[in-house]
C-alpha cells in the first residue's frame, strides 16, 4: 500500500469534523478488540475501521456523482443517502489509498447495510461501528454485553435497533439490512 498507517490516519481525519474522527478512533479501537476476541485479523480490522467513514462528510452531490461515474451500486441510489458513503468509501479506499485486500474493502462497503453471508471481518467492523465507546443510543449497552460472548447475537441486536428505529419513524428500510439481519438469525438458530 502506498500509504503508511500514519499517513492514512492523517489523510482520513482531515476529511471529517473532529467529532467524527473521535468516532473513527473508537471504531478502530473496538474493531481491534473484537477482532482479537472473535479470531479476525486485527490489522485488517483496524485498516477497515480507519477508512470506513472516509466519505461520510463528503457533499451528497459528490457522493452521487461518484456512484454514477464509477457505476457503483445502482440500487443504493434509490435508498437513503446515508448508505452511499459506505459504497463510495470502499471505492476510495481502493482507488485513492491503494487498499487491495478484498476483505477490507468489503468490510468498508457493507459496514452500514450489512449483507447476506457477512464475513467475519464485515461483522467485526459493522459491530464496532455500532458499539464504539462514543456511541449512545437506547440498547447500546445491551449490544456491548452481547458482544462479550457472541458476535452474531450482538450484531443482530444492532440491526434490530436500526430497523426498529426506522420503523418507528416510518422510514424506508434498505432490504439488504433486513436480509443481513435474517441471515444472522438463521446462523444463530443453526448454531443453537
Ligand atoms: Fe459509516
Ligand atoms: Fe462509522
Amino acid at each position: 500500500m502506498e500509504y503508511s498507517r500514519e499517513e492514512l490516519i492523517e489523510a482520513v481525519s482531515s476529511q471529517m469534523p473532529a467529532k467524527r474522527w473521535e468516532h473513527t478512533k473508537g471504531v478502530m479501537e473496538t474493531a481491534v478488540i473484537l477482532a482479537k476476541r472473535f479470531g479476525a485479523d486485527p490489522v485488517k480490522a483496524e485498516l477497515a475501521a480507519i477508512l470506513h467513514d472516509v466519505a461520510k462528510y463528503w457533499p451528497v452531490q459528490k457522493l452521487h456523482q461518484m456512484m454514477v461515474e464509477h457505476a457503483l451500486s445502482e440500487e443504493l441510489l434509490h435508498y437513503d443517502k446515508q448508505l452511499w458513503h459506505a459504497e463510495v468509501g470502499a471505492f476510495v479506499a481502493e482507488h485513492e489509498y491503494g487498499v487491495t485486500d478484498a476483505e477490507v474493502l468489503d468490510a468498508i462497503r457493507y459496514h452500514t447495510s450489512g449483507r447476506i453471508g457477512m464475513k467475519l471481518l464485515d461483522k467485526v467492523v459493522c459491530l464496532a461501528d455500532y458499539m464504539e465507546p462514543g456511541r449512545d443510543f437506547p440498547g447500546v449497552n445491551n449490544i456491548r454485553e452481547l458482544a462479550n460472548h457472541s458476535l452474531e447475537e450482538a450484531l443482530a441486536a444492532g440491526f434490530d435497533s436500526t430497523i426498529g428505529h426506522l420503523l418507528s419513524r416510518r422510514q424506508i428500510i434498505f432490504p439488504l439490512t433486513v436480509q443481513a439481519r435474517n441471515d444472522l438469525i438463521k446462523q444463530l438458530e443453526a448454531n443453537s
